[in-house]
């Protein structure tokens, strides 16, 4: 299966590739990225984005910039790799990946408080690739148990972009749906908008579209309508963080779409690799959400869309209750509510590093 490849290495590790998700679906622009400074920025201006990508990415940068330094002294070497952890770290809060992937090359780099700079770096650009490759196979791994939810004929709702674009594989909410169409299950996905950077029309009907997936894009706000109607019969969305209880932080919306679900019966699974469960964040609650600036809601892509000077309320990201979610499909399997137990079993994050 052909899916567009978010990020890889380029020129045999000396440079990033990442696919510039702002010019999507106009463009098909790659761009190289060669140090943790650019790497930062697109991961803030969303050039990279979804959990599982910005952690694939920032674990890239790391090592590339431990490559970029490895001939310095050893206290300015690893100086140079905290300011590194710190500026990726900081970049956007809310997905645990990005935490995730940083901590676990924080701890190779402590492993080998004996080795050469170059073999520490060496060995960090291997991580990176291993972290890139893990994905890939988490990625399927959610596909392969997810496929029970959707027999043929089924028709999905999804929020932002929890596909190809956001991981190093096929997706996470998306991959069930790769798999299916695969298999010659028929399907159709309706596909949110998602408002206000328009993940939803921009990323996830490019991506299932060029798959052949049958897709019909609605406005955020169209999904009540399509569920009082009874057209849909499973919501599946990505996640940024999974605390300990099950609460899930995801593109903000998916919140109002589990409500509206409840409300209307249809069953509710958030799809998310264990590298997303944050058993030390107790609940929703202690999830950071970021906020993004103003004027991406008053001048959407450019045109003033809002009086210039109003006021804007503008989180990236919402909590959705552990109660309104029907199961948890991860790589390992689909976790039942109530989800404290599996949460905790699968939770590979250290709780060192999550904000
Ligand atoms: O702001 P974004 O585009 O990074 O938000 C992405 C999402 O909310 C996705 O649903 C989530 O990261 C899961 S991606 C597999």
């Amino acid at each position: 299966m052909q899916v567009p490849e978010a990020v890889r290495w380029a020129d045999g590790g000396d440079a990033i590739d990442l696919l510039d998700q702002t010019e999507l679906p106009e463009a098909e622009t790659r761009l190289r990225i060669t140090s943790a400074d650019a790497m930062a920025e697109a991961i803030r201006a969303l050039r990279v984005r979804g959990a599982p990508a910005i952690g694939i990415a920032a674990a890239m940068a790391f090592a590339f910039e431990a490559a970029r330094h490895a001939r310095l002294e050893r206290g300015e070497f690893l100086e140079r790799l905290a300011a590194t952890r710190a500026l990726l770290l900081a970049a956007r809060p809310t997905a645990v990946n990005l935490a995730w992937a940083l901590d676990r090359l924080d701890r190779l780099v402590g492993s080998l408080s004996d080795a050469p700079n170059g073999v520490v770096a060496c060995k960090l650009w291997g991580e990176a690739t291993a972290i890139l490759e893990e994905d890939r196979a988490m990625c399927r791994a959610i596909g392969e148990h997810g496929l029970a939810l959707v027999p043929d004929g089924t028709r999905v709702l999804t929020h932002c972009n929890a596909g190809a674009l956001a991981t190093g594989g096929i997706g996470t909410a998306l991959a069930p749906l790769y798999l299916a169409h695969e298999r010659g299950r028929a399907l159709h996905v309706f596909v949110d908008e998602t408002r206000p950077l328009l993940q939803g029309s921009r990323l996830t009907a490019w991506e299932l579209g060029r798959a052949g997936i049958p897709v019909t894009l609605v406005t955020d706000s169209a999904a009540a309508v399509l569920m009082a109607q009874r057209r849909i019969d499973l919501v599946l969305v990505g996640a940024d963080r999974i605390a300990a209880n099950g609460d899930v932080a995801n593109k903000v919306g998916t919140y109002g779409l589990a409500v509206l679900a409840r409300y209307h019966q249809v069953p509710f699974y958030v799809a998310a690799p264990c590298s997303t469960l944050d058993a030390f964040t107790p609940t929703g609650a202690g999830i950071p959400i970021e906020e993004r600036a103003a004027d991406e809601i008053r001048r959407g892509f450019g045109r003033l869309t809002a009086p210039a000077d109003v006021a804007v309320f503008a989180p990236a990201f919402d909590v959705t209750p552990a109660a309104l979610i029907s199961g948890i499909l991860t790589d390992r399997g689909v976790l039942e509510p109530p989800f404290v137990d599996g949460v905790a079993r699968l939770t590979t994050t250290a709780p060192d590093v999550v904000a």
